[in-house]
């Protein structure tokens, strides 16, 4: 019974008191202004889950400012339906779709093929497809599934187009991996022997731990980059609380109740855009600016697992273990 209260209802509770405290603070804070960014004119772009919500308002504002910008997706009519709304308002725009399933390793290697015979650079990679809540359920390669979309798929996409976004990257304009995550990293712990939350499932806590698993990704990664003096820097972004359709799989009623208040009081998905945008093409994040972990358009501390470098290096060769790369 208390094993049960543990590891059912405790991430369920803590992360409605997380979700509550974050829009409270939402409520009496300024939403971050996105300043004029640089133009992108050259740059290509990577953005996964780019067809809506969150993701699509970033492509959008790229694509805006000139960069050649690919949309990582699995859903072919959604994802060409927002080329061609994106190429109906900027005539300009350089947008295109691309298939990618990040619950299918095989389908991530695919998506490299295929951008890798284009023989483009690769400026920007923005990992901010996601899952929430979903049911209990395996992928097709055996992975927990918000383990496998919201971190493996895209550790193994960032793996395997490292080259190229190194060789892209040059001093003064380096190079740049935005990882979005969440707050709800807060309230997870990362279970080195448990990464497929097979002892006991909770779709909450799953939810958590993968977005902490993408916050130590990479802190690591940047610190490697860093350490090999490579032209490329990895940063996390947490979006806030935005009106997406990220919150379709909550209990129904409480769906329903929260349409109403989502679209009173959660943050648009282009302010929730905002701080990626930022991340990803502000020159305040140049070379050693880079990194780190952001939030409503500022650098943030968070909890210490986040930090933990032994932590990092060990979920790190545990994932390419997992990947069977190395
Ligand atoms: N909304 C929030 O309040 C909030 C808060 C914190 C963090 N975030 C993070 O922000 C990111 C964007 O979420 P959102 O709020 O914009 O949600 P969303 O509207 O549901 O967008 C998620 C995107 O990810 C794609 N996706 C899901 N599974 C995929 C897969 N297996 N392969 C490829 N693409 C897949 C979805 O496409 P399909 O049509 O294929 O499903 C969709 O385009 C997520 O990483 C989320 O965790 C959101």
């Amino acid at each position: 019974m208390l094993s049960a209260i543990r590891s059912h209802l405790l991430p369920v509770i803590k992360l409605y008191l997380l979700g509550l405290k974050v829009l409270l603070a939402q409520l009496f804070s300024r939403c971050f202004r996105l300043p004029v960014m640089p133009r992108q004119d050259g740059k290509v772009a990577i953005v996964t889950g780019g067809s809506r919500g969150i993701g699509y308002e970033v492509v959008r504002h790229m694509a805006r400012l000139g960069a050649h910008v690919i949309i990582g997706g699995r859903n072919e009519q959604e994802g060409l339906a927002a080329v061609r709304k994106i190429c109906e308002e900027y005539k300009e725009a350089k947008v295109e779709f691309m298939k990618l399933d990040l619950a299918s390793l095989q389908s991530v290697r695919q998506f490299v093929q295929c951008f890798r015979e284009q023989d483009l650079p690769l400026n920007i990679l923005v990992n901010n497809a996601g899952v929430m809540l979903l049911p209990e359920g395996r992928t097709e390669d055996g992975f927990e599934q918000h383990f496998a979309v919201n971190y493996l798929g895209h550790f193994l996409l960032t793996w395997l187009l490292l080259d190229t976004l190194k060789n892209s990257g040059k001093c003064g304009h380096f190079s740049r991996v935005v990882n979005v995550s969440s707050s709800a990293h807060r309230v997870s712990e990362i279970r080195l022997n448990d990464l497929n939350s097979s002892q006991c499932y909770s779709a909450h806590a799953a939810y958590c731990h993968s977005k902490l698993a993408q916050l130590l990704f990479s802190s690591h990664l940047h610190q490697e980059l860093q350490r090999g003096g490579f032209p490329l820097s990895s940063c996390a972004v947490d979006p806030g609380i935005v009106d997406t359709a990220l919150y379709r799989h909550l209990w129904t009623p409480l769906c329903m109740a929260l349409s109403v208040i989502a679209r009173l009081l959660f943050w648009t998905p282009a302010q929730g855009a905002a701080t990626i945008l930022y991340s990803a093409l502000s020159p305040d994040l140049e070379g050693e600016n880079g990194g780190g972990y952001w939030a409503n358009g500022r650098r943030e501390m968070t909890t210490p697992p986040a930090f933990d470098p032994q932590l990092q290096l060990s979920l790190w060769e545990t994932s390419l273990q997992l990947l069977g790369l190395q």
